[in-house]
């Protein structure tokens, strides 16, 4: 597969050596400092693109893939108050987009263990629910989209909590934000009443993760009409 990278910083370099040990061409490799548009992307004969920017503009980069006829995975978070109508947009012109707030398995598992719990939980309480994600200190986004992931696995299981605030407050579901040197990425979800607690969590070692489910979000994307999501890759491969 011919894949265009849009983004080559932290995560499109992981994103290259993956592809490469998995038999895929890298067709361009695009960073802030070039000039590119659709015809970039069809001379370059790119299958796949893989966009992992800034919130900024992700929006137009999609519609620039749109243009070109070439699906797109999308790894850029902190943009998703514009998903609905890019998703619609995707529809309406018979393309293709996958985006996730995290392409890792684990956190992906994660997701779903987080809501197991919840459901459980909520009968409790006694228990008062938060969340917290640590990342590195060049993220440019508060909370985590991975953070925001978990909060709303959470608040389907506690509809008195109206929404997730990056403040403590009774009514919300509070969600910590810390920023920490060079840290990949750690969430954790708290249920914490006056004589315990109970914690789950998951720590990123490395970005190899994000990167191989990057790539295997864009070999299942390749051909495909519509807009996905990474749990439709893991239903996919884990048949
Ligand atoms: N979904 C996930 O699993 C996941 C995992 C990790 C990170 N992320 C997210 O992915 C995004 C990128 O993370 P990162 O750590 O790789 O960031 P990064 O190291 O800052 O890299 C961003 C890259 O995007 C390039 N860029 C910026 N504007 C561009 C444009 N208009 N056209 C083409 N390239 C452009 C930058 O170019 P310059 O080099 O010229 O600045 C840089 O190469 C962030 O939103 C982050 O939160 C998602």
């Amino acid at each position: 597969m011919n894949i265009a990278l849009i983004g080559y910083g932290k995560m499109g370099k992981v994103i290259e050596e993956v592809a490469i040990r998995k038999g895929h061409q890298i067709a361009l490799k695009l960073t802030s400092k070039d000039v590119w548009d659709k015809d970039t992307l069809v001379n370059h004969s790119t299958d796949v693109a893989i966009e992992f920017t800034q919130p900024s503009v992700v929006t137009k980069n999609i519609l620039t893939c749109f243009d070109a006829n070439v699906p797109v995975v999308v790894g850029t978070t902190g943009w998703y108050q514009g998903v609905n109508e890019i998703s619609q947009t995707c529809i309406e012109k018979n393309q293709a987009m996958l985006y996730a707030s995290n392409f890792s398995i684990g956190v992906n598992l994660f997701f779903k263990i987080n809501e197991m719990v919840a459901a459980l939980m909520n009968k409790y309480n006694e228990y008062e629910v938060s969340v917290t994600e640590v990342h590195h200190v060049h993220k440019k986004d508060a909370p985590s989209g991975t953070a925001i992931s978990i909060a709303e696995g959470i608040l389907k299981y506690y509809p008195k909590k109206i929404q997730w605030r990056l403040d403590s407050n009774k009514d919300g579901l509070w969600i910590r934000a810390r920023r920490v040197g060079d840290e990949k990425g750690y969430h954790s979800v708290c249920y914490q009443s006056e004589v315990d607690s109970i914690q789950i969590d998951h720590q990123a070692h490395s970005r190899k993760g994000f990167a191989i489910g990057a790539v295997l979000a864009a070999e299942y994307i390749k051909g495909k009409n519509g807009v996905f999501q990474m749990k439709d890759v893991l239903d996919f491969f884990s048949r």
